[in-house]
């Protein structure tokens, strides 16, 4: 407002997602002085029965770095807990309210953050997107999706438009296939009950992997307004066709279902690896593997675009030369090129190396921020380019509906997997049916 007074309203104050991400990524933002003292009320909304003076203790053990006269000071800014009744819990009604009570005057404006789920499927999604278009206007809505405010997903529109190197090899001619893959290593802890409600593929794939994806697959925005990006992304999203049942491998690992809120006959997948093709001029058959799967043997999510072989091959060094583009969006964000070089010595050898930027190596000094920190950042200033338009989410969930009610009705199964492995072996075998040939770094390859 013109008095300088921004009211921040966070409900599900005691939640899990305000704990670890909201109030922590608010308190980073007051660390570099974006939110001052005098000028910014926090108030936060919570079913559980908590006063002002425990909610600030719970907060506290989630902020680090920082010292306690810093993180107290942070605390006072008028930190407010409002309880919510259960009524209250519908999210509307929740929004409704809060507004009447925060915004300041006329003046001011009112931006709502709002967090997946975005409905299950299709008819529920724009049942909630109509609700919400009652409310407000799509400029006031800012649809966050998490994965779109870090470093790397990020840096894909430069990688791809600012740099010569890539344009003319970004497309069906030259790559064979990509991959766009996440992966953690627990499982559900705590949260099957939410979980088992949407999956593995609403949970990452219909969200975060897809958002990922537009930006490596969208043809060039006219420029960086956001209604520029997100048309291109709606366009890339609408140029998908069916998933084909054929091309999707679900999993679930073995203990799931211990977890006493999860039904004991669950076919919930905690794990999916599936292909989209995208009928346009630039990626014709070229299949797009997206995988995720909780409960693996590591936490990591990357790219990897894979080019074809090189033609005319005189050096026999096979597949095992293919060039591969990865960027590692975590842990340890990196981007490398792997390339068939000749191995250093007497012998005329070739092996896989790697051009490498590591963020660690090369940008020590740099501290990445969080993508919430980021992304709430950015809706204080007003700007919508990193969150999700209400068309660009009707065509994710027209993608996903389909194979979604199918699994729910049981007709796709998930395949038992052990924690700690690849998950289910049928989905190696299916990155391989789809082109895919595993490069080895630093390997000799001797000539034959
Ligand atoms: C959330 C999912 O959106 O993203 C979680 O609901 C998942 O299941 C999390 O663990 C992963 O986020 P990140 O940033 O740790 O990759």
């Amino acid at each position: 407002s013109e008095s300088g007074c921004l009211s921040i309203v966070v409900l599900g104050a005691s939640g899990d997602l305000a704990k670890k991400k909201t109030f922590p990524a608010l308190f980073h933002l007051f660390q570099q002085g974006f939110l001052q003292s005098g000028e910014v009320h926090i108030f936060g909304y919570a079913r559980s029965d908590i006063s002002d003076d425990g909610l600030r203790e719970r907060i506290r053990g989630y902020l680090k770095g920082a010292s306690d006269e810093v993180i107290s000071e942070f605390l006072q800014l008028s930190m407010k807990i409002q309880k919510a009744t259960n009524q209250e819990a519908r999210v509307d009604y929740f929004i409704w309210h809060c507004l009447h009570q925060s915004t300041p005057s006329n003046d001011g404006w009112t931006r709502v953050i709002v967090e997946k789920p975005f409905g299950k499927d299709l008819d529920s999604a724009e049942e909630l997107s109509a609700q919400l278009g009652e409310l407000f206007n799509e400029q006031q809505l800012y649809r966050i999706d998490h994965y779109l405010g870090k470093e790397l997903v990020q840096n894909l529109l430069v990688l791809r438009f600012a740099n010569r190197l890539f344009l003319p090899l970004w497309n069906r001619d030259n790559i064979a296939n990509v991959q766009i893959v996440f992966r953690e290593d627990f499982g559900t802890e705590g949260r099957g009950g939410y979980f088992d409600q949407y999956g593995i593929i609403r949970d990452i794939i219909q969200n975060h992997l897809l958002q990922v994806f537009c930006l490596v697959a969208m043809e060039k925005p006219v420029s960086l307004k956001p209604e520029h990006i997100r048309d291109e992304k709606v366009k890339v999203l609408q140029s998908v066709t069916p998933i084909n049942h054929d091309e999707v491998v679900l999993g679930q690992y073995d203990g799931y279902k211990d977890d006493s809120t999860v039904p004991d006959d669950s076919n919930t997948p905690t794990f999916a690896s599936l292909v989209l093709r995208v009928h346009n001029e630039r990626w014709e058959g070229v299949p797009f593997i997206l995988k995720a799967g909780k409960a693996l043997n590591n936490r990591k999510a990357e790219i990897r675009v894979q080019f074809k072989d090189a033609p005319g091959d005189i050096f026999k060094c096979k597949k095992q030369g293919r060039n591969e583009f990865v960027i590692r969006l975590q842990p340890s964000e990196a981007m490398y090129m792997k390339l068939t070089v000749k191995k250093p010595g007497l012998e005329m050898a070739t092996e896989q190396s790697e051009l490498d930027l590591s963020y660690g190596l090369r940008y020590q000094d740099v501290k990445i921020p969080e993508a919430y920190e980021r992304l709430i950042l950015d809706t204080i200033r007003g700007d919508q380019q990193h969150f999700v338009r209400r068309d660009e989410l009707r065509a994710a969930w027209e993608i996903f509906t389909p194979l979604l009610h199918d699994i729910d009705a049981g007709k796709l199964k998930a395949l038992p997997y052990k924690p700690g492995t690849r998950g289910p072996s049928e989905a190696d075998e299916l990155s391989k049916r789809m082109g895919y040939v595993q490069t080895h770094g630093y390997v000799w390859i001797p000539p034959t």
